[in-house]
């Protein structure tokens, strides 16, 4: 198997948030190969508006777009907020709408609750609209709804390790 990095994003803030957990999860439970880096610069990006997207970037801005452009393939979960994406997390994707390193990348989603199906809707029709590639037999939805899991407990939980593990082998199938 070929080095691979996959770059995961999570669409929360909270510390203790499921969405960052089961990314952390899919990290730990990676091949030795595969290297799943956490994007943690979500917090720190500016507001997106269209006069400040031309040279010079703003240097967040130029980070997470070097980090798309290093990744083979990204990995996002995110919550459900008022039946849509979560505003900073849009944000971020607004960001890449005009870069040359988004387009064509492959994706897979994680959804952690089966209830929040609105905003996976809207998410798959916003990165299809920016040209990503959804790698679909990637794509997972686990419940960890009212769970409070950690990394650590997704991981020693059989079934929900299995799920990822499963998924992670789909996509590294799907871009090596
Ligand atoms: C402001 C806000 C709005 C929410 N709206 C929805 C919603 O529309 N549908 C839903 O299923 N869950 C909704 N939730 C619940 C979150 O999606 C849920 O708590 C999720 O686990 C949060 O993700 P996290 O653990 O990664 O932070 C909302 C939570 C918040 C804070």
């Amino acid at each position: 198997m070929k080095n691979l990095q996959i770059l995961a994003i999570s669409g929360s803030l909270r510390a203790k948030s499921s969405n960052t957990a089961v990314l952390q999860a899919a990290s730990i439970l990676a091949p030795a190969e595969i290297e799943i880096i956490l994007y943690s610069g979500l917090a720190n990006l500016p507001h997106f508006n269209p006069d400040l997207d031309c040279e010079p970037l703003p240097k967040e801005v130029i980070s997470l777009r070097q980090q798309i452009k290093s990744s083979d393939a990204i990995i996002i979960s995110s919550p459900e907020y008022a039946h849509g994406v979560p505003g900073s997390f849009k944000n971020a994707l607004d960001w890449l709408v005009s870069s040359t390193e988004f387009p064509g990348k492959p994706i897979a989603l994680i959804n952690t609750n089966p209830r929040a199906t609105i905003a996976l809707s809207s998410l798959t029709e916003i990165l299809v609209t920016m040209s990503a590639q959804i790698i679909k037999p990637a794509n997972l939805t686990l419940d960890l709804a009212g769970k409070s899991l950690d990394a650590a407990g997704i991981v020693a939980d059989k079934e929900l390790a299995k799920s990822l593990n499963r998924a992670i082998a789909l996509l590294i199938e799907a871009i090596s």
